[in-house]
């Protein structure tokens, strides 16, 4: 068992400020090492169901690893990871097929498969997991497809579209089956900050219609303010604190004001 040295957590307060809902997904305790890399070193951490929940954290801290482990790609060394009430880790092949069932998940790249067309793509979640037939199928692909403003794109191939419109996309894949929980990693990455605003209105309006839990990750500061209801700060491994966004961005704490505030002097360094 490697050694951690606690002065290494000095700013991590581990505070998780109520949200005043049941938390959807919960990390208790998980540590994840790679050969020598200890990535998550006893992470705690809550996410709250029905909300828009960021993590943000420099790069490299493990944010993708976190949002492995939620879907189970990944398997914490020690701890627990619990979702909808599962423990991820303790479930079966197929619960777990039957869980993912109810997540929605956006990868860094779009992760279009690049022989299908968009309209293909966008389907291929409803043709492989439902019994539904063509005439519904198009018509929820239609309809997701124009929510992301892409209705006229029907025939293109992932090559064909822009980054933007590739995210877009994707987005309108993670939502065809109606996920109870959505998991964007870096929405915002390759952007422009004009497209991500966009794509950050475009979050919001689709959460206000849908509803469900969300979890965002990001390094970029002005998604967090835009979409962000609840933000958990991850460094070294741990939350260094947690809560409603809007008392973070008034935390006191040195590590989360200086990350929050983009700051090039305070506790984080060139690591
Ligand atoms: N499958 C793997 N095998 C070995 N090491 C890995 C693996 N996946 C991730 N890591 C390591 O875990 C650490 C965290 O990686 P992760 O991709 O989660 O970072 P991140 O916070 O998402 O960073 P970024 O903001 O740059 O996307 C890195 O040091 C990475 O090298
Ligand atoms: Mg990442």
């Amino acid at each position: 068992m490697a050694v951690v040295k606690e002065e290494e957590f000095e700013f991590h307060t581990g505070q998780n400020r109520p949200a005043g809902v049941p938390d959807a997904i919960q990390f208790i305790d998980v540590h994840k090492t790679f050969g020598s890399n200890q990535v998550l070193r006893g992470l705690s951490m809550g996410l709250p169901e029905g909300k828009v929940s960021m993590i943000l954290g420099p790069s490299g801290t493990g944010k993708s690893v976190c949002i492995k482990h939620i879907v189970g790609l990944m398997y914490p060394d020690s701890g627990d990871v619990v979702v909808a009430g599962h423990s991820i880790p303790s479930l079966s092949d197929d619960d777990l097929f039957e869980l993912r069932k109810k997540f929605g998940v956006l990868f860094q790249d779009g992760a279009l498969f690049g022989s299908l067309n968009l309209y293909d793509n966008v389907a291929f979640p409803l043709r492989q997991h439902t019994e539904k037939g063509e005439d519904e199928i198009a018509e929820i692909v239609n309809r997701r497809l124009s929510e992301v403003g892409l209705g006229n794109a029907n025939e293109k191939m992932p090559n064909e579209l822009s980054g933007g419109m590739r995210k877009r996309a994707g987005f309108a894949r993670s939502l065809v089956l109606d996920p109870e929980i959505v998991l964007f990693d870096e929405p915002d990455s390759g952007l422009d900050p004009v497209r991500t605003a966009l794509l950050c209105e475009l979050i919001k309006e689709v959460h206000a219609e849908n509803g469900g839990t969300y979890v965002v990750i990001t390094h970029d500061i002005m998604s967090a303010r835009r979409v962000a209801e609840y933000i958990a700060v991850l460094w070294r491994g741990r939350i260094v604190e947690a809560g409603p966004s809007q008392e973070l961005f008034e935390s006191e704490n040195e590590f989360v004001r200086q990350f929050l505030a983009g700051e090039s002097s305070g506790p984080l360094g060139m690591e």
